[in-house]
C-alpha cells in the first residue's frame, strides 16, 4: 500500500512533527491537524518547504464530534491513504495531590483514547470504499503497566492498545491495516514536564522512523526503545502480589504545563 497522502494528528509539536517532516516531498499532501496554530504552522512551512502541499486544520480533539465531521470533510477533500493519530495529552497525580484531577482524567481519556478510536473508524469507512489504506495509533509503554501516580493517562492508553489489536483484525479484510505503536521516553513537551530521569530516551526523529517503518511494514505493535519490551515481558510475569506491591512503592512528579 503506498504511503500515498498522509493525515498527522498532533503536527503542531514533537513527534508528530517530526513525521510531518519525514513525510513532506514533492507529490504528497499533507494533512496537518492541532491546536496551536503558530507552532501548527511553523511544521506546515517547514514542510512546504521541502516540496510538499500541506493543509492545516486547528482543532481540539477534546470535541469527538467535531473532530469526526473535520476528518469527513477533509478526506473529501484530500483522499487520505495514512492516518497517523499521533496527538496525545499526558499527565500524573503530582506529589502534593491526594488523587488524580477529574476533569483531567476525562480529557485524557477523550483525547488519547475515545475520538482516536471514533476517528479510526471514521477514517476506515472511507479507506475501504477506495481499497485499503494504513493507520497508526500512537500509544505508549504506560498502557502495559499499572502506573498508580498515572491511571488517567495509562488507562486511556490501555484502551487504545486493546481498541488497535480488535480493530486490526476487524479491518484487515477491508484492507485497512491497523498499527499499535507505543513509544517509551521521547524527548518532547511531553515528557520534559517529568521531573526525574526518563531513562532509555529517543529524539523524536527516532520516534518518527520507528513509526514510519512500522507503517511501511504493517506491523501490528511496535515498543520502542527495546528495554520497554523486556519490561513488559517481566510485567506480564510477575505474579500480581508482588507487582502490586512493588508499583505501590514507585511514585513520579511533573513540572506545570
Ligand atoms: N514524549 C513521550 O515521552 C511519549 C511517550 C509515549 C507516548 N507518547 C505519545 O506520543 C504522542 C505524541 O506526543 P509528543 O511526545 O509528541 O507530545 P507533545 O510534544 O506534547 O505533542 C503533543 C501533540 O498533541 C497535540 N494535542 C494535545 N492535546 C490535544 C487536543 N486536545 N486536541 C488536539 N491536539 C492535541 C498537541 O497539540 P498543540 O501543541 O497544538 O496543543 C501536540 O501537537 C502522544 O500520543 C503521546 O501520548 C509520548
Amino acid at each position: 500500500m503506498p504511503t500515498g497522502n498522509v493525515l498527522i494528528t498532533g503536527a503542531s509539536g514533537g513527534i508528530g512533527q517530526s513525521l510531518a517532516l519525514h513525510y513532506a516531498e514533492p507529490g504528497r499532501t499533507l494533512v496537518l491537524w492541532g491546536r496551536n496554530v503558530q507552532r501548527l504552522e511553523d511544521t506546515a512551512r517547514l514542510c512546504r518547504d521541502r516540496g510538499a502541499h500541506v493543509v492545516t486544520r486547528e482543532i481540539d480533539l477534546a470535541d469527538g464530534k467535531a473532530s469526526l465531521a473535520a476528518l469527513r470533510t477533509d478526506d473529501g477533500t484530500v483522499p487520505l491513504q495514512t492516518v497517523i493519530l499521533c496527538a496525545g495529552l499526558s499527565d500524573m497525580k503530582k506529589v502534593s495531590e491526594k488523587v488524580e484531577q477529574a476533569e483531567m482524567v476525562l480529557e485524557l481519556g477523550l483525547v488519547n483514547y475515545a475520538t482516536p478510536a471514533a476517528l479510526t473508524m471514521a477514517a476506515a469507512e472511507r479507506m475501504q470504499a477506495r481499497g485499503g489504506g494504513a493507520i497508526a495509533l500512537i500509544g505508549s509503554v504506560a498502557a502495559f503497566h499499572d502506573l498508580p501516580f498515572a491511571a488517567g493517562y495509562g488507562g486511556s492508553k490501555a484502551g487504545l492498545a486493546r481498541f488497535a489489536s480488535s480493530a486490526r483484525i476487524a479491518l484487515a479484510p477491508l484492507g485497512v491495516h491497523v498499527s499499535l505503536i507505543a513509544p517509551g521516553f521521547v524527548d518532547t513537551a511531553m515528557s520534559q514536564r517529568i521531573v526525574g530521569p526518563r531513562p532509555f530516551l529517543v529524539t523524536p526523529d527516532q520516534a518518527a522512523r520507528h513509526i514510519i517503518a512500522a507503517i511501511a511494514k504493517d506491523r501490528a505493535e511496535v515498543i520502542f526503545p527495546w528495554p520497554f519490551r523486556v519490561l513488559r515481558l517481566i510485567d506480564r510475569l510477575t505474579p500480581r502480589p508482588l507487582r502490586e506491591a512493588i508499583m505501590s512503592r514507585v511514585n513520579a512528579d511533573q513540572k506545570p504545563r
